[in-house]
């Protein structure tokens, strides 16, 4: 039985997700799905209601859940960050849809080592970036203004971990739980 969420309709961003699939989406899925992602109508009189910005932190906004996607909206202001994660057993996909963020990826090379970092991607508005089993990243609004993101993960994000830059500690985290990865 599926537990989606009443009050946002996936529909309305112009393209069908992917049939749901155990391991998460097949590389045909997920290439269909990011040309898609492209084509996103950006309806901000259905994302508006949703938006919302806290001071002290990105909010994370759930807007779809079943068993196989989950769909969140985040809304940064200038200087909010992301704690350095990975997305646990799921893929995910990003795309901008206002302003201007920056993917800062790592890699991790094991407990006692500080983490390599490996890029640095600026995101404009209607860029997208993958999220993969290997991803580890840190994403910050380094920009004066607003911005807002839509995430897509399948499966649903159950778990992932965080990391100490410099020590390379890794620890188990659950989204909901969180308190740096959920509002
Ligand atoms: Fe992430």
């Amino acid at each position: 039985m599926p537990v989606d969420t009443p009050t946002f309709c996936p529909a309305t961003l112009g393209w069908p997700l992917p049939e749901g699939r155990p391991g998460g989406p097949t590389q045909e899925d997920q290439r269909g799905l990011l040309a898609a992602l492209a084509t996103t109508r950006l309806d901000w009189g259905t994302l508006g209601p949703h938006l919302a910005f806290d001071p002290s932190g990105y909010v994370r906004r759930r807007l779809f859940l079943n068993n196989s996607w989950e769909i969140l909206l985040l809304c940064w202001l200038p200087g909010h960050h992301t704690a350095l994660h990975d997305h646990g057993a799921s893929w995910g996909s990003t795309l901008v849809v206002l302003g201007d963020l920056v993917e800062t990826t790592y890699r991790w090379q094991g407990q006692g080592i500080p983490l390599e970092k490996t890029g640095d991607n600026q995101l404009g508005e209607r860029q997208i970036t993958v999220e993969t089993h290997d991803t580890i990243h840190v994403v910050s609004n380094r920009s004066a203004a607003p911005a807002v993101s839509l995430h897509l993960y399948s499966p649903p994000l159950k778990y992932l971990h965080a990391y100490d830059l410099e020590s390379g500690e890794q620890n188990y985290v659950e989204p909901s739980e969180s308190r740096f990865y959920t509002r």
